[in-house]
């Protein structure tokens, strides 16, 4: 699929399907739209009438053009209320007219929605629209699944200097389909074996520096906390680390952290039905978003030191398992007393922590698929977000309003500790239910000494359900997008 910027105005667009995109309570038409409308004799105004279009955001209508005319087809998207825009309305628009236009079969789409922002900006958040709306994995099907026409060529109406915007727009989404794709493929198929080779791919793609401890070198650097969760599976434990370094001097230096769960069956606590055990091949979410991440910023080329890091292993149940109580003694020194081998994350996390800090990062984030607790508070669509750090929060906030990734600021309740006091080992790896997505945050506390630090507890947004009602299903790749945008701030 081509996507270009267009310098053709509206009117003069010829085409397959032609988008437009209408304010709610500001239907009636006016300027270039009515002019559209009167040159298609009155077909527009029609079809808001008719289909009782009253732009609310989200909304969409459309029609076939009869006759002799330039353009095929019309879609109309409803883009709310005026005072409302932000660059996700523009991103879910351009979502919905790229479906639609698949839908009905047409293989040249013209869009022109209002500006945002700036041209760029507004173009890149149609682009990654588009681009993500339109992404089908058929990895798995035999016989590939395509509801529609593929789209051959997108064009963007107004926006004409933004090519380069476009295409980094594309690099972007190359990141999120890596990390939707990395966690929709099951753990028969995305193993620790695999994900060390998806890094070798990229390290070798992008020319990055890659680092990956095997058992024996984790054994080496005291990972007993990585390699307590890893001792039950049959497969090899992988570290990975990746680094991006600009060619000139780096004016920051960063540490990006996932969860790299391939598959979590609780271990010896093993996860009863009803809790989702068959979805569990989603906690490498943290690691895919990582992965995904790399893929994005190996391709913009910031002028920040980037590492990713990820402690790859499956929590499996085994004769050579760890036992529920088993003590623990991570990188940092600390024993930890297992006092629920489901609550494994935390445990891979705390030795990947302690190896972000040793390498004199400015600022730590985490990504991980860490509580169920975390979903029932903020639902399917919000982050956890949990950090000492206001300065560092407000960073990672703002890049993820830019994005249009929702997550929600919790608390660091310090004496919620308290539920994690052990008897004869340095604390527990789990707290009360009550207020378990913040136990578990405070756990990871433990593992970072002085570095700014965020954890981004993402067990809810990693995956869309069908009943959700929503358009896209499955992986949805959250946070590439944000930890872009928080790179390059
Ligand atoms: N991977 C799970 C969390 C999870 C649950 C992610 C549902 C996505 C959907 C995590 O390892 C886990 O099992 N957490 C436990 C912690 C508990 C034992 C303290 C949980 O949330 O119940
Ligand atoms: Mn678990
Ligand atoms: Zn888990």
């Amino acid at each position: 699929m081509e996507i270009k910027a267009s310098n053709t105005p509206q009117l003069e667009w010829a085409g397959d399907a032609l988008a437009i995109g209408l304010f709610e309570d500001a239907i009636e038409l006016t300027g270039e739209v009515a002019k559209l409308d009167e040159m298609l004799a009155g077909t527009l105004s029609e079809l808001i009438e008719e289909t009782e279009f009253k732009g609310k955001a989200n909304s969409s209508t459309s029609t076939r053009i009869g006759g002799t005319t330039s353009i095929r087809k019309i879609i109309i998207v409803g883009l709310g209320k005026l005072e409302n825009l932000k660059l996700d309305t523009l991103r879910q628009a351009a979502a919905t007219c790229g479906r639609l236009a698949k839908k009905e079969r047409s293989k040249t789409l013209g869009i022109s929605l209002p500006m945002c922002q700036d041209a760029d900006a507004t173009a890149m958040a149609i682009t990654e629209g588009i681009e993500l709306a339109l992404h089908q994995d058929n990895r798995f099907k035999s016989e590939p699944e395509n509801l529609g026409l593929d789209i051959e060529k997108v064009e963007l109406i107004g926006l004409a200097a933004s090519d380069e915007a476009i295409a980094r727009a594309r690099q972007i989404c190359s990141g999120v389909i890596l990390a939707r794709e990395l966690v929709a493929a099951p753990a028969n198929s995305c193993t620790p074996i695999t994900m060390a080779e998806t890094a070798k791919t990229l390290a070798k793609d992008f020319d990055l520096t890659l680092e990956i401890l095997e058992k024996e070198d984790c054994e080496k650097l005291g990972m007993g906390a990585f390699l307590g969760v890893a001792q039950g599976s049959d497969l090899p434990p992988k570290f990975i680390h990746i680094t991006y370094k600009p060619v000139v001097t780096a004016r920051r230096k960063l540490a990006i952290v996932g969860k790299g769960l391939t598959f979590d069956s609780g271990g010896l606590n093993l996860k009863v039905s009803g809790s989702s055990i068959e979805m569990m091949k989603i906690d490498m979410g943290g690691a895919g978003t990582t992965f995904g991440t790399v893929k994005a910023i190996a391709q913009l080329k910031p002028d920040v030191e980037v590492h990713f890091i990820s402690a790859v292993t499956e929590n499996m149940l085994s004769g050579h398992a760890m036992h529920p109580g088993d003590f623990l003694t991570a990188s940092n020194g600390k024993i930890i007393e297992v006092n629920n081998t489901d609550a494994e994350g935390r445990l891979t996390l705390a030795d990947a922590l302690v190896f972000a800090e040793k390498l004199g990062v400015d600022a730590i984030v985490d990504l991980a698929t860490l509580t169920g607790a975390c979903v029932v508070a903020l639902g399917n669509d919000i982050a956890g977000l949990w950090s000492p750090n206001d300065d560092l929060a407000a960073e990672i906030t703002t890049a993820a309003e830019k994005a249009g990734e929702k997550m929600w600021r919790m608390p660091l309740e310090e004496k919620y500790f308290e539920g994690l006091k052990a008897m004869h080992a340095d604390l527990k790896n789990t707290g009360p239910r009550p207020g378990s997505a913040i136990t578990a945050a405070l756990f990871l506390k433990q593992f970072v000494k002085n570095t700014p630090w965020v954890h981004l507890d993402i067990a809810g947004p990693v995956w869309v359900d069908a009943e959700n009602g929503y358009n896209n299903q499955g992986a949805t790749g959250y946070g590439v997008r944000t930890l872009v945008n928080w790179v390059l701030s």
